[in-house]
């Protein structure tokens, strides 16, 4: 019997990620998009035919009821969130809204249309924050730096008390920072493999960065999509801590990206304030052997190797 799936932010990184490995698994992918008065379809458009597409968004619970009873979904994959952590400090009470409040309509839409869904919550690294010990696994105490933090720190513990409650199959993938060529243009790896085909072809000179200082543990995104199917696989729900265990600073990521076409990195990246953060996160860095052991989950594609990736991406796609 074929497997049906609803994903919310389907439009998202992720999310297409997510549809093209649930279309390689033979299942009937729906995914949730929200009305704009242009399309956004872009990283789903090699897959648009193979998928099914319905107007939800996570401020409107009605939507949320009727496209889960119009899908009569198996699986729901809630990837749709304001995602952006500067953007949190700018749109806190939205942010509030669709990252934090949107996991509960999510919830009541499940417990009312069909508890026996199984539900998948993205979480994210940036819970633990201030990180209180390292590296960080399912145990870690959170504390969260950012609007966005607290508001998935909520998502992740209305899961968990959802799950408590109702006895819902739901679960929390914590998920530490996942990047690849379909990245938003904002986030740090895709403006800096961006930037450097930028310069590489003469189209720009600087990269204005902030913080060069931060680390983070950086996965490709194809491999952690994996992961959360994995999950959703068990007999049990657990949640689990998904990255690589392997950290790396933005000056790390500079310099193996500019490298990589054959330039220094120091002439041509500025520290810029207007890019540093009201509260940073300064280090992030998983201990996924839960999942190692359990889900048999592992990273295929190394910091390096993605980079490159980026950058050959970017270059490919503004070369005349
Ligand atoms: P993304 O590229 O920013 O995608 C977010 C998606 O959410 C988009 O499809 C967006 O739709 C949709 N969305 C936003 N607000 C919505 C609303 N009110 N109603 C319905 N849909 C809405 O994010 P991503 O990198 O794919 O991340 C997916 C999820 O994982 C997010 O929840 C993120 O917070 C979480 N996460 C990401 C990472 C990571 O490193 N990527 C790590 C941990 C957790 P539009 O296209 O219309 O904007
Ligand atoms: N965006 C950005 N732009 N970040 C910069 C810059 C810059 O110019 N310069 C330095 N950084 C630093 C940030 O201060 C941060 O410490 C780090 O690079 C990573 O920033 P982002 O790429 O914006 O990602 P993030 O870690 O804040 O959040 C991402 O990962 C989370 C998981 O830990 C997002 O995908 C979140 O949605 C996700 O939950």
């Amino acid at each position: 019997m074929t497997k049906r799936a609803l994903v919310t932010g389907i439009t998202g990184q992720d999310g297409s990620y997510l549809a093209d490995f649930l279309l390689g698994k033979g299942y009937e992918v729906h995914g949730t998009v929200r009305r704009s008065s242009v399309e956004k379809f872009e990283r789903i458009q090699h897959i648009r035919d193979r998928v099914t597409l319905h107007q939800m968004d996570l401020l409107d619970q009605l939507s949320i009821i009727t496209v889960l009873e119009e899908v009569e979904p198996w699986e729901v994959y809630n990837l749709a969130a304001q995602s952006f952590v500067p953007t949190s400090w700018n749109q806190p009470l939205l942010t509030g809204e669709f990252t934090a409040l949107g996991v509960t309509r999510m919830l009541e839409g499940i417990r009312t249309v069909n508890p026996d869904i199984r539900f998948y919550q993205a979480s994210s690294s940036e819970m633990f924050g201030m990180v209180r010990q390292t590296p960080q696994n399912e145990e870690t105490p959170f504390y969260p730096r950012s609007p966005y933090g607290v508001a998935k720190v909520y998502g992740h513990f209305i899961t968990v008390n959802y799950r408590e409650s109702y006895n819902l199959f739901a679960v929390s993938g914590i998920l530490f920072n996942h990047e690849s060529p379909r990245r938003g243009l904002e986030f740090v790896t895709r403006k800096v493999s961006d930037g450097v085909a930028r310069i590489k072809l003469g189209m720009a000179e600087v990269l204005r960065l902030g913080n060069l200082d931060a680390c983070r543990d950086w996965g490709y995104a194809g491999d952690y999509v994996d992961a959360m199917w994995r999950m959703l696989q068990e007999e049990e729900a657990e949640d689990f801590v998904i990255g690589t265990g392997v950290m790396h600073s933005v000056r790390d990521l500079c310099r193996i990206a500019f490298e990589h076409v054959g330039l220094e990195w120091e002439a041509y990246v500025m520290e810029d304030p207007r890019f540093f953060r009201p509260a940073e996160v300064e280090e992030l860095c998983a201990d996924a052997s839960k999942a190692e052991e359990r889900l048999g989950w592992a990273p295929r594609v190394s910091f390096e190797d993605l980079v490159r990736m980026m950058v050959d991406a970017d270059i490919e796609r503004l070369s005349p």
